[in-house]
Protein backbone atom coordinates (compact mmCIF):
# COMPACT_ATOMS: atom_id res chain seq x y z
CA UNK A 1 0.00 0.00 0.00
CA UNK A 2 1.11 3.25 -0.89
CA UNK A 3 2.72 5.90 2.45
CA UNK A 4 -0.13 7.53 4.32
CA UNK A 5 0.49 11.16 5.73
CA UNK A 6 1.65 10.83 9.33
CA UNK A 7 -0.33 11.87 11.95
CA UNK A 8 -0.33 13.42 15.29
CA UNK A 9 -1.13 10.00 16.63
CA UNK A 10 1.70 8.46 15.27
CA UNK A 11 4.61 10.44 17.01
CA UNK A 12 5.94 13.84 16.45
CA UNK A 13 6.99 16.32 14.02
CA UNK A 14 10.48 17.64 13.69
CA UNK A 15 11.21 20.65 11.96
CA UNK A 16 14.72 21.77 11.27
CA UNK A 17 15.52 25.39 10.70
CA UNK A 18 12.96 26.83 12.59
CA UNK A 19 13.83 29.74 14.39
CA UNK A 20 12.36 32.09 11.59
CA UNK A 21 11.22 32.28 8.45
CA UNK A 22 8.99 29.57 7.01
CA UNK A 23 10.05 27.14 9.42
CA UNK A 24 9.01 28.94 12.35
CA UNK A 25 5.86 29.46 11.01
CA UNK A 26 5.21 25.74 9.78
CA UNK A 27 6.28 24.72 13.86
CA UNK A 28 3.56 26.84 14.80
CA UNK A 29 1.12 25.95 12.41
CA UNK A 30 1.66 21.97 12.96
CA UNK A 31 1.17 22.42 16.76
CA UNK A 32 -2.40 24.51 15.97
CA UNK A 33 -2.78 21.17 14.11
CA UNK A 34 -2.52 19.08 17.06
CA UNK A 35 1.61 18.03 16.50
CA UNK A 36 4.10 18.12 19.25
CA UNK A 37 7.06 19.63 17.37
CA UNK A 38 11.04 18.66 18.25
CA UNK A 39 12.38 21.80 16.02
CA UNK A 40 16.25 22.42 15.77
CA UNK A 41 18.07 25.36 14.21
CA UNK A 42 21.70 27.34 15.37
CA UNK A 43 20.20 30.53 17.73
CA UNK A 44 18.99 29.20 20.97
CA UNK A 45 17.20 32.55 21.59
CA UNK A 46 15.30 32.24 18.79
CA UNK A 47 13.86 28.85 19.53
CA UNK A 48 13.48 30.13 23.37
CA UNK A 49 11.65 32.72 21.79
CA UNK A 50 9.26 30.10 19.43
CA UNK A 51 8.85 27.80 22.65
CA UNK A 52 7.62 30.32 24.54
CA UNK A 53 4.47 30.56 21.69
CA UNK A 54 2.98 27.65 22.39
CA UNK A 55 1.33 25.70 25.09
CA UNK A 56 4.25 24.06 27.51
CA UNK A 57 5.63 20.57 26.32
CA UNK A 58 3.91 21.49 22.80
CA UNK A 59 7.61 22.85 21.21
CA UNK A 60 10.68 21.14 22.10
CA UNK A 61 13.80 23.05 21.22
CA UNK A 62 17.08 21.72 19.79
CA UNK A 63 20.29 23.61 19.38
CA UNK A 64 21.70 22.09 16.16
CA UNK A 65 24.00 22.98 12.87
CA UNK A 66 23.48 20.56 10.37
CA UNK A 67 26.63 20.72 8.95
CA UNK A 68 28.05 18.86 11.52
CA UNK A 69 27.14 14.89 10.88
CA UNK A 70 27.55 13.45 14.92
CA UNK A 71 25.78 16.65 16.04
CA UNK A 72 22.48 15.96 13.68
CA UNK A 73 22.44 12.28 14.33
CA UNK A 74 22.98 13.14 18.09
CA UNK A 75 19.76 15.38 17.96
CA UNK A 76 17.94 12.53 16.21
CA UNK A 77 18.62 10.09 18.96
CA UNK A 78 17.53 12.22 21.99
CA UNK A 79 14.22 13.71 19.71
CA UNK A 80 13.28 10.13 19.76
CA UNK A 81 14.35 9.34 23.09
CA UNK A 82 13.02 12.67 24.79
CA UNK A 83 10.31 13.87 22.79
CA UNK A 84 8.77 9.96 20.85
CA UNK A 85 9.38 8.71 17.50
CA UNK A 86 9.80 11.13 14.91
CA UNK A 87 6.41 10.42 12.59
CA UNK A 88 7.13 13.71 10.29
CA UNK A 89 10.44 15.20 9.07
CA UNK A 90 10.10 18.54 7.77
CA UNK A 91 13.76 19.26 6.29
CA UNK A 92 13.68 23.09 5.79
CA UNK A 93 17.17 24.07 6.52
CA UNK A 94 18.43 26.41 3.91
CA UNK A 95 20.70 29.55 2.98
CA UNK A 96 21.76 31.92 0.10
CA UNK A 97 24.10 34.47 -0.46
CA UNK A 98 22.66 37.14 -2.83
CA UNK A 99 25.32 38.57 -4.71
CA UNK A 100 27.79 36.36 -4.12
CA UNK A 101 31.37 37.31 -4.89
CA UNK A 102 33.08 35.48 -6.46
CA UNK A 103 30.81 33.60 -8.26
CA UNK A 104 31.89 30.91 -7.26
CA UNK A 105 33.94 30.62 -4.44
CA UNK A 106 33.42 29.63 -0.40
CA UNK A 107 30.06 31.45 -0.51
CA UNK A 108 29.28 28.72 -2.86
CA UNK A 109 31.09 25.69 -1.21
CA UNK A 110 29.19 26.90 2.28
CA UNK A 111 25.73 27.23 0.45
CA UNK A 112 25.95 23.41 -0.89
CA UNK A 113 27.49 22.57 2.26
CA UNK A 114 24.58 23.48 4.12
CA UNK A 115 21.82 23.24 1.47
CA UNK A 116 22.66 19.68 -0.18
CA UNK A 117 25.21 18.61 3.04
CA UNK A 118 23.12 19.21 6.01
CA UNK A 119 19.80 17.21 4.18
CA UNK A 120 22.25 14.24 3.72
CA UNK A 121 23.45 14.32 7.47
CA UNK A 122 19.55 14.77 8.37
CA UNK A 123 18.33 12.14 5.66
CA UNK A 124 21.37 9.71 7.25
CA UNK A 125 20.63 8.39 10.51
CA UNK A 126 16.60 9.26 10.29
CA UNK A 127 15.81 6.98 6.66
CA UNK A 128 16.74 3.80 8.92
CA UNK A 129 15.10 4.70 11.36
CA UNK A 130 11.69 4.95 9.30
CA UNK A 131 12.47 2.32 7.25
CA UNK A 132 12.70 -0.11 10.38
CA UNK A 133 9.83 1.24 11.65
CA UNK A 134 7.99 0.97 8.10
CA UNK A 135 6.40 4.38 8.48
CA UNK A 136 6.83 8.07 8.36
CA UNK A 137 7.14 11.19 6.35
CA UNK A 138 9.78 13.24 5.19
CA UNK A 139 9.47 16.29 3.72
CA UNK A 140 12.36 18.23 1.95
CA UNK A 141 12.49 21.72 1.25
CA UNK A 142 13.78 22.80 -2.12
CA UNK A 143 13.13 25.69 -4.33
CA UNK A 144 11.46 26.45 -7.88
CA UNK A 145 15.34 27.68 -8.23
CA UNK A 146 15.97 24.50 -8.53
CA UNK A 147 13.87 24.27 -11.81
CA UNK A 148 16.71 25.34 -13.12
CA UNK A 149 19.78 27.77 -13.30
CA UNK A 150 18.56 31.42 -12.31
CA UNK A 151 21.12 35.08 -12.97
CA UNK A 152 22.97 35.13 -9.10
CA UNK A 153 22.36 32.13 -7.35
CA UNK A 154 24.36 29.41 -9.13
CA UNK A 155 25.11 27.54 -5.82
CA UNK A 156 21.31 27.70 -4.89
CA UNK A 157 19.82 26.88 -7.78
CA UNK A 158 22.67 23.88 -8.07
CA UNK A 159 22.05 22.66 -4.33
CA UNK A 160 17.91 23.24 -4.57
CA UNK A 161 18.45 21.11 -8.06
CA UNK A 162 20.19 18.68 -6.33
CA UNK A 163 17.80 18.31 -3.41
CA UNK A 164 14.64 17.45 -6.03
CA UNK A 165 16.68 14.74 -7.45
CA UNK A 166 17.64 13.51 -4.27
CA UNK A 167 14.13 13.51 -3.00
CA UNK A 168 12.38 11.82 -6.52
CA UNK A 169 15.32 9.59 -6.17
CA UNK A 170 14.62 8.47 -2.75
CA UNK A 171 11.09 7.96 -3.36
CA UNK A 172 11.01 4.97 -5.53
CA UNK A 173 12.64 3.14 -2.45
CA UNK A 174 11.51 4.55 0.41
CA UNK A 175 7.47 4.22 -1.40
CA UNK A 176 8.17 0.32 -0.58
CA UNK A 177 9.50 0.92 2.59
CA UNK A 178 5.98 2.49 4.01
CA UNK A 179 7.59 6.30 4.32
CA UNK A 180 6.42 8.99 2.29
CA UNK A 181 8.71 11.14 0.79
CA UNK A 182 7.61 14.86 -0.39
CA UNK A 183 9.36 17.71 -1.79
CA UNK A 184 8.54 21.58 -1.13
CA UNK A 185 8.94 23.59 -3.86
CA UNK A 186 8.23 27.47 -2.81
CA UNK A 187 8.48 30.65 -4.91
CA UNK A 188 9.19 33.69 -3.46
CA UNK A 189 8.09 34.23 0.32
CA UNK A 190 8.81 37.27 2.66
CA UNK A 191 11.88 35.97 5.24
CA UNK A 192 15.17 36.86 6.83
CA UNK A 193 16.20 34.91 3.82
CA UNK A 194 14.53 37.21 1.36
CA UNK A 195 15.15 40.37 2.90
CA UNK A 196 18.15 40.36 1.27
CA UNK A 197 17.23 40.29 -2.15
CA UNK A 198 17.51 43.68 -3.85
CA UNK A 199 15.36 42.98 -6.58
CA UNK A 200 11.66 42.63 -7.03
CA UNK A 201 10.32 39.16 -6.12
CA UNK A 202 7.27 38.35 -8.55
CA UNK A 203 4.63 36.94 -6.33
CA UNK A 204 6.13 37.38 -2.99
CA UNK A 205 3.70 35.42 -0.54
CA UNK A 206 3.64 35.86 3.70
CA UNK A 207 5.55 33.23 5.67
CA UNK A 208 2.17 32.33 7.77
CA UNK A 209 0.13 31.64 4.52
CA UNK A 210 3.36 29.45 2.60
CA UNK A 211 3.34 27.49 5.80
CA UNK A 212 -0.88 26.93 5.53
CA UNK A 213 -0.32 25.65 2.56
CA UNK A 214 3.07 23.35 3.05
CA UNK A 215 1.10 22.19 6.05
CA UNK A 216 -1.94 21.48 4.07
CA UNK A 217 0.22 19.67 1.81
CA UNK A 218 2.16 17.89 4.37
CA UNK A 219 -1.41 15.94 5.06
CA UNK A 220 -1.69 14.61 1.32
CA UNK A 221 0.17 12.00 -0.85
CA UNK A 222 1.38 14.49 -3.42
CA UNK A 223 4.83 14.08 -4.10
CA UNK A 224 5.61 17.83 -4.66
CA UNK A 225 4.32 20.38 -2.66
CA UNK A 226 4.49 23.85 -4.53
CA UNK A 227 3.63 27.35 -4.92
CA UNK A 228 2.44 29.73 -5.53
CA UNK A 229 0.99 28.19 -8.90
CA UNK A 230 1.26 31.02 -11.42
CA UNK A 231 5.23 30.98 -10.37
CA UNK A 232 5.49 27.27 -10.36
CA UNK A 233 4.02 26.83 -13.72
CA UNK A 234 5.44 29.92 -15.65
CA UNK A 235 9.15 28.35 -13.98
CA UNK A 236 8.10 25.16 -15.13
CA UNK A 237 7.13 25.83 -19.05
CA UNK A 238 10.11 28.08 -19.43
CA UNK A 239 12.87 25.02 -18.62
CA UNK A 240 11.61 23.28 -21.02
CA UNK A 241 11.93 25.18 -23.31
CA UNK A 242 15.01 25.20 -25.77
CA UNK A 243 18.09 26.77 -24.01
CA UNK A 244 18.49 29.97 -26.23
CA UNK A 245 14.34 30.72 -25.70
CA UNK A 246 15.17 29.79 -22.04
CA UNK A 247 17.89 32.09 -21.61
CA UNK A 248 16.32 34.72 -23.72
CA UNK A 249 13.17 35.12 -21.56
CA UNK A 250 14.52 34.60 -18.13
CA UNK A 251 17.04 37.25 -19.03
CA UNK A 252 14.19 39.80 -19.83
CA UNK A 253 11.98 38.84 -17.02
CA UNK A 254 14.61 39.42 -14.33
CA UNK A 255 16.82 41.59 -16.24
CA UNK A 256 19.98 39.33 -16.30
CA UNK A 257 23.14 38.87 -14.90
CA UNK A 258 23.43 40.52 -10.94
N1 LIG B 1 11.98 32.51 1.43
C1 LIG B 1 11.83 32.05 0.21
O1 LIG B 1 11.42 32.79 -0.72
C2 LIG B 1 12.13 30.64 -0.10
C3 LIG B 1 11.73 30.14 -1.35
C4 LIG B 1 12.01 28.81 -1.67
C5 LIG B 1 12.64 28.02 -0.76
N2 LIG B 1 13.04 28.53 0.45
C6 LIG B 1 13.71 27.64 1.36
O2 LIG B 1 12.99 27.61 2.58
C7 LIG B 1 13.86 27.24 3.64
C8 LIG B 1 13.70 28.21 4.79
O3 LIG B 1 14.16 29.47 4.36
P1 LIG B 1 13.55 30.85 4.88
O4 LIG B 1 13.24 31.65 3.68
O5 LIG B 1 12.53 30.63 5.89
O6 LIG B 1 14.87 31.52 5.50
P2 LIG B 1 15.37 31.79 6.99
O7 LIG B 1 14.37 32.56 7.74
O8 LIG B 1 16.74 32.33 6.82
O9 LIG B 1 15.42 30.32 7.62
C9 LIG B 1 16.51 29.47 7.50
C10 LIG B 1 16.52 28.58 8.71
O10 LIG B 1 17.60 27.65 8.56
C11 LIG B 1 18.38 27.68 9.75
N3 LIG B 1 19.76 27.36 9.41
C12 LIG B 1 20.57 27.96 8.51
N4 LIG B 1 21.77 27.35 8.48
C13 LIG B 1 21.71 26.32 9.36
C14 LIG B 1 22.60 25.32 9.79
N5 LIG B 1 23.85 25.25 9.29
N6 LIG B 1 22.20 24.42 10.71
C15 LIG B 1 20.95 24.48 11.22
N7 LIG B 1 20.05 25.41 10.88
C16 LIG B 1 20.42 26.31 9.97
C17 LIG B 1 18.22 29.07 10.30
O11 LIG B 1 18.36 29.08 11.71
P3 LIG B 1 19.69 29.42 12.53
O12 LIG B 1 20.34 30.59 11.85
O13 LIG B 1 19.17 29.71 13.89
O14 LIG B 1 20.50 28.18 12.47
C18 LIG B 1 16.75 29.34 9.99
O15 LIG B 1 15.93 28.80 11.00
C19 LIG B 1 15.26 27.22 3.02
O16 LIG B 1 15.60 25.90 2.68
C20 LIG B 1 15.10 28.06 1.77
O17 LIG B 1 16.05 27.74 0.79
C21 LIG B 1 12.80 29.81 0.79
Amino acid sequence: MAPRPARPVDGVAWVTGGSSGIGRFVVLELVRRGWTVAVSARRESELATLVAEAPSGRILSYVLDVTDRAATAAVISRIESEAGPIALAFLNVGTHVPGAKPLIGEEARMTLDVNLGGTINQLEPLLPILQHRGRGQVAVVASVAGYGGLPGAAAYCASKAALIALCTSLKFTLDGDGVLMQVVCPGFVRTPLTDKNDFPMPFLMEADEAARRICDGLETRRFEIAFPRRMVWLLKVLTKLPYSWYFWLVSRGTGGAR
